[in-house]
């Protein structure tokens, strides 16, 4: 009998990926492709999702050709994407009406501010579990329509659509279905977390027409059959990519976290059936909702900035030639010279959730040197860790014992180094580095019977490496305590 395969697109925020998995969870071909940044105004970011669509056309030949493959040979078709990053288009013509604002963008703020202070705020923060902020798709579905009246009405009728990036890729790879999963649509402060179905208060508040919204789906059953890109090919899943980490890395188990180091970093803890509001700044969310099972549930820590720190030391400052480089630098100096670097680029979330934070980089003499910075950019990313950590401690009553760690910033040792420091607890990487894609594929290879459930998924994972902390106490409470300091300073920069 001829294999066959289960293909992901993993579309994030700075690249689309196209991957082949085989049915062992192993990778057997990636293609990937970079998307234009938008950056219109300080505190905007754009993403063109035409753009976005055309990478997927072009990667999906890319990745079944790589893999010897035809799409005949592909089982199900998987998706996990950038979550909150707004999308609006036409029915009829399928073009998006301009740019779709990306989850890190801040033009929000002040609408957010305003909102926070009207009647009903409590109710839509109690159904969405979420907390009024920037963040999320709601407010900036709001401000759209604010921005352009002339789309108020055609929204009334259905004419104009709104979704996050796996409901314009579903529209797009089936011609038409306008869905979505529940783990995309628990982060628009739209969904009412409890029904899983959009909450009418919500609607309400922020005056969006139920018209325009898609249809809530389980994120693991059949959602349609592809005509474009991957043609004849079932839609087996669709996942935020941060749930589909946790699913990647089999977190199945209440119980049971992982934190994946990308542009951001997000720490999700599975709850199981419990949604477990938390008082210590951390988001209640939807972890994954097979067909005909109730939804199991995760607390989330997001820090928005880790990654795109890098990034930005490297394309804005031109500090450094690429990415990995950081550690090397970053090695040129034994610690950080007294320097800190808070990026609240997006202002802080969690778990501080100040929209109007904005960066600040303390402690320079002229003793630094840019050894200096590079390390203070890798110790950002551990201490903005350990307080997500701390609140999820904080939160379950339970002390996290380890960390189990995926994305691209695990290939930096330093760092994940300084992260089993500052934590004072091990940190693992499993083999599979591609948690968010495998995530994908597993759910979507669960839905179509590629695989027959969960507890065989758990076989394929396998630890690849381990830090193990080596800090002295003392100066982990001392550089905690100028990291809080350092933070401390983000909150007065107010315009
Ligand atoms: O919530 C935003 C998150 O989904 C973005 O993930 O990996 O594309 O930066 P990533």
């Amino acid at each position: 009998m001829t294999e066959r395969f289960v293909v992901t697109i993993d579309q994030g925020t700075t690249s689309t990926r196209c991957i082949v998995f085989d049915s062992r969870g192993r990778l057997v071909s990636l293609a990937q492709h970079e998307h234009k940044q938008y950056f219109p105004r300080p505190g905007w970011v754009e993403h063109d999702a035409a753009e976005i669509w055309r990478n997927v056309e072009r990667l999906a030949p890319e990745a079944l050709r790589r893999a010897g493959i035809t799409a005949s040979q592909v089982a199900a078709l998987g998706i996990a994407n950038q979550r909150e990053t707004t999308v609006l288009w036409e029915r009829d013509t399928g073009l998006p009406v301009g740019h779709a604002i990306v989850w890190q963008d801040t033009r929000t703020d002040g609408l957010v501010r305003s909102l926070s202070l009207t009647e009903g705020a409590d109710q839509v923060e109690h159904d969405s579990a979420l907390p009024m902020a920037t963040y999320f798709s709601g407010p900036r579905v709001r401000w759209l329509l604010d921005h352009h009246p002339e789309l108020s009405e055609r929204a009334e009728h259905g004419e104009i659509l709104f979704g996050t990036m796996e409901t314009w890729l579903i529209w797009k790879l089936t011609g038409g279905l306008h869905v979505t999963d529940v783990t995309n649509a628990s982060r628009t402060m739209l969904l009412d977390i409890h029904t899983l179905d959009w909450s009418p208060a919500a609607l309400a508040f922020f005056g969006i027409p139920r018209a325009m919204l898609p249809e809530v789906r389980p994120s693991v059953g059949v959602f349609g059959t592809a005509v474009a890109a991957f043609p004849g090919v079932r839609i087996g899943a669709a996942l935020g990519d941060q749930q589909a980490a946790l699913f990647g890395q089999t977190c199945f188990a209440p119980g049971e976290a992982k934190c994946t180091y990308g542009t951001g970093s997000f720490l999700l803890l599975n709850t199981g059936a419990e949604l477990v509001r938390s008082t210590h700044g951390l988001l209640t969310t939807v972890a994954y909702q097979m067909q005909g099972q109730p939804a199991a549930y995760a607390l989330e820590g997001s820090i928005a900035i880790t990654g795109s720190l890098v990034q930005w030391f490297r394309d804005q400052l031109e500090l450094i030639a690429s990415a990995p480089e950081i550690e090397t630098l970053a090695r040129t100096v034994a610690d950080n010279g007294g320097c800190y670097i808070v990026p609240a680029f997006s202002g802080l979330y969690a778990p501080y959730w100040r929209s109007e934070a904005r960066g600040v980089i303390v402690g320079l003499t002229s003793y630094i040197t840019k050894g200096h910075l590079a390390r203070a950019v890798l110790e950002a990313t551990a201490w903005q860790t350990r307080e997500v950590v701390d609140a999820m401690n904080a939160d379950s009553g339970l002390d996290l014992t380890t960390l189990r760690v995926d994305g691209g910033m695990t290939a930096d040792n330093l760092l994940m180094q300084f992260i089993a420091d500052v934590l004072d607890v091990p940190v693992v990487r499993p083999l599979a580095i591609e948690t968010v894609s495998l995530g994908a594929a597993y759910a979507a290879g669960l839905a179509v019977g590629y695989w027959p459930d969960l507890e065989g998924l758990r076989q394929n994972w396998h630890r690849a490496a381990q830090w193990l902390p080596t800090m002295d106490p003392a100066i982990r409470t001392a550089e905690y305590g100028n990291w809080r300091r350092a933070v401390e300073r983000t909150f007065d920069w107010t315009r």
